[in-house]
């Protein structure tokens, strides 16, 4: 169809692998051994990078690419196409065509409204015609999920603001979020027997499944190789089992046990979002998890409805933040480092979980920000939180459960952004990091620096208080501040 709307002017050139394919690839759903269909590829940079990574990649697109072989592939990109095409109806073909040819995984990406904030353009259709004749159509994120479902038949999964995933196989949509459950595991430790040492490195994995899943293998679960070699020293993988357990405390297996049924309950709690799959749907691994840590999985499915039913109970979220282990508290909000969350009881990472289902995963977040006021979660990206003792904000996404809106703000040009200080309490108890951080926090403690909290929020305050105090802060130590040398006359 000829259009008068430029479309393939919103081809730019990518240095880099789009958001959409760099968030597959950290997903581990795009790699080498899947094949990659770019459609609407502009100009053919993602297939390029993709390939730079050893994925077969090829490209299709109307205007750059049209003789680029329209053909079915494990993975299908809709990159940023739908918000460039003003017609309606070829819109949805265009999204039922690149459905129709991903045989594991369609990502689709769109502009979001928050994109549209800076641009100049007049009403067009849906959307807005640009200066330079290109239309976009900015989306809100539960109204660019809510099309594809409608069009398409299948509920997308949010992965990340403005990229959903549609999965052919609803056992490996179910895997996938089955993996996006913050985990969390107690340190194993052994007690030295020979039999263990001389046979380390082979009952590793073991050792890692029945951490991972709280319960032995069966036939099959480990790779063939390790189930061999076991079975050739022990004789069977039951032995090689006990022995784990004999070298092992008793309560580190309850532990484990008590922290996968958490987790099984928060996936099963978030599946009720969409269509909670049937037994059947689920992957063989998870199924044998949910049936041997609760016998069924309608079982698991009443406690999991009971535990989502008390996440939107605001009394319930605040005794549920205020009782947490990890996390600073403030009189509106618990906020945690994204590496602690599994720390965090699971109401409250059922929680979060909803904002997860509505946005997906906010890439550069490392602080998670639970409000206790209202039902809002938000993404804090302090990039210099690990470098910095006291790191800036550099953006938030904040998700609105009320509203389903999914709300973007850059604190990047503020001239004077809030700062984080007792970095100590966002992250969890086993984290190497944490004693550094809280021997700073006691030293600045003592020298008085947080006497007026009104005024240590902000940069612009902190560096006035340290200052005034005559101390600055190297690494992660306080250190007197070198006398400023005085002016000659
Ligand atoms: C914003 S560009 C995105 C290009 C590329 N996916 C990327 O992310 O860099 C939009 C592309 O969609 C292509 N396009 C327009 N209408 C299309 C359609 N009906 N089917 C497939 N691609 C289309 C345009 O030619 C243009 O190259």
């Amino acid at each position: 169809m000829i259009s008068a709307v430029a479309r393939h002017r919103t081809a730019l050139v990518r240095t880099h692998l789009s958001r959409p394919l760099a968030t597959a690839l950290a997903d581990n759903l795009l790699n080498p051994s899947q094949t990659l269909l770019d459609y609407g590829s502009g100009r053919g940079d993602d297939v390029r990078h993709a390939k730079a990574l050893g994925i077969p990649a090829a490209g299709w697109d109307p205007v750059h690419q049209p003789d680029g072989p329209r053909a079915a592939a494990d993975v299908v990109n809709l990159g940023y196409v739908v918000n460039v095409i003003e017609d309606q109806s070829e819109r949805a073909a265009c999204l039922r065509q690149a459905w129709g040819l991903a045989n594991r995984l369609l990502v689709v990406s769109a502009r979001l409204v928050w994109d549209a904030r800076d641009l100049v353009g007049r009403p067009f259709g849906d959307g807005l015609l640009t200066r330079t004749g290109t239309f976009q159509k900015f989306y809100e994120q539960a109204e660019l999920a809510t099309w594809i479902e409608q069009t398409l038949g299948v509920p997308p999964v949010a992965a990340a603001p403005g990229i959903l995933y549609l999965f052919r196989e609803p056992s490996t949509a179910q895997d996938f979020l089955a993996r996006r459950v913050h985990t969390y595991r107690p340190r194993v430790r052994i007690e030295p027997q020979a039999i263990y040492e001389s046979n380390r490195e082979r009952l590793e994995p073991l050792l890692d499944f029945m951490t991972a899943h709280a319960r032995p293998p069966r036939p099959g679960e480990l790779s063939q190789a390790a189930e061999g070699d076991l079975t050739t020293v022990f004789g069977s993988i039951g032995r090689a089992v006990r022995l784990l357990q004999q070298v092992t405390d008793t309560d580190l297996w309850q532990q484990i046990t008590i922290q996968r049924r958490s987790e099984l309950l928060i996936y099963i709690a978030l599946s009720r979002f969409g269509r909670r799959p049937s037994y059947s749907q689920l992957p063989a691994s998870l199924a044998t998890d949910i049936r041997s840590l609760f016998g069924t999985y309608q079982a698991a499915c009443v406690q999991a409805d009971r535990l989502l039913l008390s996440c939107g109970d605001p009394a319930i979220v605040l005794v549920s933040a205020r009782s947490a282990s990890v996390g600073k508290q403030t009189p509106s909000a618990v906020y945690v480092h994204r590496s602690a969350i599994g720390h965090l009881p699971p109401v409250l990472q059922v929680y979060e979980g909803c904002a997860r289902v509505l946005a997906g995963t906010v890439e550069n977040a490392n602080l998670v920000k639970l409000s206790v006021t209202q039902p809002q979660v938000s993404y804090l990206s302090y990039p210099t939180f690990e470098r910095q003792a006291h790191p800036t904000l550099a953006s938030a996404v904040t998700v609105n459960l009320r509203k389903l809106t999914v709300d973007w703000r850059d604190y990047r040009q503020v001239d004077n952004p809030p700062l984080l200080h007792r970095k100590e309490e966002f992250v969890g108890p086993d984290d190497p990091r944490r004693e550094m951080y809280a021997r700073l926090t006691k030293a600045e403690h003592r020298k008085g620096l947080y006497a007026d909290p009104s005024r240590i929020g902000t940069r612009a305050g902190w560096e006035a208080v340290l200052a005034q105090a005559g101390v600055t802060v190297q690494g992660h130590r306080l250190v007197r501040r070198p006398a400023t040398p005085s002016s000659p006359h």
